[in-house]
């Protein structure tokens, strides 16, 4: 397994660019199963998620080719409706089948995810929608069983807003019999590039990025060639690295319009924050002040950004607050962050993070994927060095993390 080895210190310096959005690839390339023909998608990050994607699809039949970060799919003849448990398990993302396909081949047999390390995670409201449109739904054996002749449009409240479940029945409310209305639907900006891409399809999906998202079914849709959003999870990771390490980082090829939430708190933390187009420049303070955070769901503070900010206020001046609203159990880096120094206390849903002068390197273990990110961070101002292992968390969703940030000076490298 691999490990990756910081030597703290190095002030960031430079530019970097940032990849395409993994949680915008993933339902996008999932939305190749609504049609016959060849669908071709451009900036597509390289990730064991995608792979992950990709083998499901492949396991369906569809015919995927991958040139550099372009892939190809086509989806005509479908061999299978069942995304089982060994895939499923690997990356609960999977279940976002289970909307297209009821929709394009009227039924669908996908494993129930299960928990993760970050929460319980139910899929309900993925299911209710769905039954909503009509399909009849049985949980058996660990599958949810799910079928349709033809879906058939309706108004459907979600009782908390859920990015993929939004996704999920966005999907199969495109093929749908007449209008289907979305209510409280998940407003995070890979909803509305999952929306354009349906609609350049052929479907009719309003209001995507709102909380209102109304589509108008129609009986088939085309092939249609996009390129992938930037990953506004990688640039905020990045953004920190940079105020983190006193640096002077420009981020380029990022979307800034999907990072207000994060650019505000780290002018906060005294951070110089310059946007331009599409490129943000960071250049960090002598000494970062404290801020306290309370994720949300879009366009609040993201959960996916809480435990690399947590690593900033754990060497601010001063007390801090970070209340995580969106997952029950996504506090599972402030043990590591222990081992480096950091001053954390869990209080319910809150961590209150005492800043101090420095972290120390030292061996820690990487738990899920944005835990992975923040103890890179922290390795990157702790002083000597720190060892990470389990960084397959971390190749599920940072393209080249480590060779990113050894071009703007870290001292880092990968060893296996
Ligand atoms: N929820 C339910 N029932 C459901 C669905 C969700 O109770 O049927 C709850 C969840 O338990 C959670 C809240 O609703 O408390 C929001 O979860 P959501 O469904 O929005 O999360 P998700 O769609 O499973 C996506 C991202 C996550 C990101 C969250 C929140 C993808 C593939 N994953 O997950 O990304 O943290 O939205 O923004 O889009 C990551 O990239 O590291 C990651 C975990």
């Amino acid at each position: 397994m691999d490990k990756i080895i910081i030597e703290g210190g190095v002030p960031l310096q430079g530019q970097v660019n940032i990849s395409g959005a993994k949680n915008a690839a993933l339902p996008i390339l999932v939305s190749s199963l609504l049609t016959e023909g060849q669908n071709i998608y451009h900036n597509v990050p390289q990730l064991r998620d995608i792979d992950s994607i990709k083998e499901l699809l492949s396991y369906l039949c569809a015919d995927i080719q991958t040139e550099g970060d372009t892939v190809k799919i086509k989806a005509d003849g479908l061999c299978k409706t069942e995304a089982p448990y060994d895939l499923v398990r690997k990356m609960r993302a999977s279940v976002l089948v289970l909307g297209p396909l009821v929709a394009r081949v009227k039924k669908a047999r996908v494993s129930l995810p299960g928990g993760c390390a970050i929460g319980a995670r139910p899929i309900n409201l993925h299911l209710k929608g769905l039954a909503r449109l009509g399909a009849s739904i049985e949980l058996k054996h660990g599958y949810v069983e799910a079928s349709a002749d033809r879906l058939v449009g309706d108004d459907f409240y979600f009782d908390m807003p859920t990015v993929t479940g939004t996704e999920n029945i966005m999907m199969a409310a495109v093929l749908a019999k007449g209008k289907t209305v979305l209510r409280n639907a998940a407003r995070e900006p890979e909803i509305t590039a999952l929306a354009d891409v349906l609609n350049r399809m052929g479907a009719d999906v309003q209001g995507a990025g709102s909380s209102v998202i109304t589509i108008n079914g129609v009986s088939e849709l085309h092939p249609a060639e996009v390129t992938i959003i930037p990953d506004r999870i990688e640039t905020g990771t990045f953004m920190v690295a940079a105020a983190l390490t006193k640096g002077d980082v420009t981020i380029s090829r990022c979307e800034p319009d999907h990072l207000r939430a994060v650019i505000n708190k780290l002018k906060l933390t005294g951070s110089e924050v310059i946007v331009k187009d599409k490129e943000i420049r960071v250049k960090g303070p002598d000494r970062i002040c404290s801020a306290d955070i309370k994720t949300q769901p879009y366009p609040g503070f993201p959960t996916d950004m809480q435990a690399q900010f947590m690593v900033l206020m754990s060497v601010a001046k001063g007390l801090s607050v970070i209340s995580e609203t969106i997952f029950e159990n996504r506090f599972i880096h402030v043990s590591e962050l222990h081992r480096l120094g950091a001053d954390i206390r869990i209080s319910g849903d809150s961590a209150i993070i005492k800043g101090v002068p420095t972290l120390s390197g030292a061996p820690v273990m990487a738990s899920d994927l944005r835990a992975s990110a923040s103890l890179i961070l922290a390795g990157l101002v702790a002083e000597g060095s720190t060892e990470v292992s389990r960084v397959y968390h971390l190749d599920r969703g940072y393209e080249a993390m480590e060779k990113k940030f050894s071009a703007l000076g870290a001292r880092i490298q990968r060893v296996r």
